[in-house]
């Protein structure tokens, strides 16, 4: 059953505890391939995503065992290379498996990822860089097979500051002789986070966080207990629903460091902002100010993965605002179902600009997730449109947020599966 009506109840008076990061959880999870021992991960996300993560590690040879937002890993024996090919379409996550095998048992079989259609997304930094470590890599129609018969360190330039290419070629490397550097690395807290959770397993990484990050490769891992932090993009969302739906949330296990751009366009936009350690309260305002230009932009720029949740809130402002994407080429796939929810806004594919015209209420349609955050912005539309909305399509959301029903009735909204 895929199908939530949602109905806004009002102006929000709740209190949430953010989940933890997903996408800092699956990295860490294909990272456990790398000890031959048990790694304890907690505060980890129980959502889709994180059940195929756990459905390759069992496919590759490892003990899973879960227990609420703990998951423990034994990854004592590796009995197999190659990542069944349901996985690898669930999600573009899965990639990052093969970096973390190669290190491990020196090959890696895939077909090319799934996940959310953003546009064209290849995955050729990830494959140029495991050759530069000295990988064979051959493509069989839609098979990647990458072998070596020992790595060995070396300079890594990424073309563009990719998340999965800086996380995939850092789990390489950890496997390769001697000395990786990547420049142009990525910066985003999920490769500082990464990074933290190799080194604790007695790996050596420095430098993320910034655009160059440095791996000794070659050192010897041990059992580890690690803690995921709280999901800065889930965060947000939870944030603009408010903006959204009028009131005021405390939200608690929030990553407040690494959510500064987000925050900044919430002041911007009227938000009122108390921190207290990880906790945050945000009282939305009475008129939402307009943005008048926005780009998405990598680490420490505005997320991408908070572009789609936006556009709903702008419906809304003073005046019309402008969105850039700057990340992936094709990432306003939300506008055309908030159309349908009475939405103004127009998409200029070739600047990859969206205009969205302020002043508008939205109302309740019959509308289709068409992917993860879309899907989000949809939710936090319904929260604030006049009647009830009805989204298909609801198992792309519950791939990244948790307990999202609940959640939903939490925040004062009724959320009823129909068939
Ligand atoms: C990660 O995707 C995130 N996913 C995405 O979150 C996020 O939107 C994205 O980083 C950017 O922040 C996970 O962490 C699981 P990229 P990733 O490689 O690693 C191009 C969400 O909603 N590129 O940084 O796939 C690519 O086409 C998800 O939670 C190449 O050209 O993103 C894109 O234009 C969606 N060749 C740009 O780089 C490559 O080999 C950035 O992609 C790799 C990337």
């Amino acid at each position: 059953m895929s199908r939530l009506r949602i109905r806004n109840c009002g102006p929000l008076q709740a209190e949430l505890r953010v989940q933890g990061s997903k996408n800092s959880s699956l990295p860490c999870l294909a990272a456990a391939l790398l000890h031959p021992g048990t790694t304890v991960l907690e505060g980890v996300p129980m959502i889709e995503d994180v059940a195929t993560a756990i459905e390759i590690l069992r496919a590759l040879g490892a003990g899973v065992w879960t227990d609420e937002g703990r998951i423990t890993i034994c990854a004592n024996d590796i009995t197999n290379t190659r990542i069944p090919v349901q996985y690898m379409k669930k999600m573009r996550s899965s990639a990052v498996f093969m970096g973390a095998l190669l290190a491990r048992m020196k090959n890696a079989e895939a077909v090319y990822p799934g996940g959310c259609v953003l546009g064209n997304r290849p995955i050729n930094f990830h494959l140029e860089g495991f050759q530069r470590l000295g990988c064979d890599v051959a493509v069989q129609e839609d098979v990647i097979i990458a072998k070596t018969s020992g790595m060995t360190g070396t300079g890594i330039k990424l073309p563009f500051p990719s998340v999965g290419a800086t996380e995939n070629l850092m789990l390489a490397a950890v496997g390769a002789e001697g000395t990786t550097m990547i420049e142009n690395a990525a910066k985003e807290p999920e490769v500082i986070e990464l990074a933290r959770f190799l080194n604790r397993m007695g790996l050596e990484v420095s430098g993320a966080g910034t655009s160059k990050i440095c791996i000794r490769g070659g050192q010897k891992t041990h059992d580890i207990h690690f803690c995921m932090s709280g999901d800065r993009i889930a965060a947000g969302t939870w944030l603009l629903c408010c903006m959204n739906a009028g009131g005021s949330l405390w939200l608690d296990n929030v990553p407040v460091s690494w959510m500064r751009s987000t925050l900044s366009v919430l002041e911007q936009m009227g938000a009122s902002l108390r921190i207290d350690g990880t906790r945050l309260e945000c009282t939305a305002p009475q008129k939402i100010r307009a943005v008048k230009h926005l780009k998405t932009a990598p680490y420490p720029g505005f997320p991408t993965d908070m572009q789609s949740q936006l556009l709903p809130v702008l419906c809304r402002a003073d005046e019309d605002s402008c969105i850039c994407e700057t990340v992936f080429s094709s990432r306003f796939c939300a506008v055309r179902e908030l159309v349908r929810m009475g939405a103004r806004i127009t998409v200029d594919q070739e600047k990859n600009l969206a205009w969205v015209q302020g002043g508008v209420r939205l109302h309740g349609a019959d509308v289709s997730a068409p992917d993860l955050r879309a899907g989000a912005a949809l939710v936090i539309a319904a929260m604030g449109a006049g009647g009830d909305t009805i989204i298909d399509n609801f198992y792309h959301i519950e791939r990244g947020y948790e307990r999202i029903t609940d959640t939903i009735r939490i925040l004062g909204g009724e959320a009823c599966w129909i068939c």
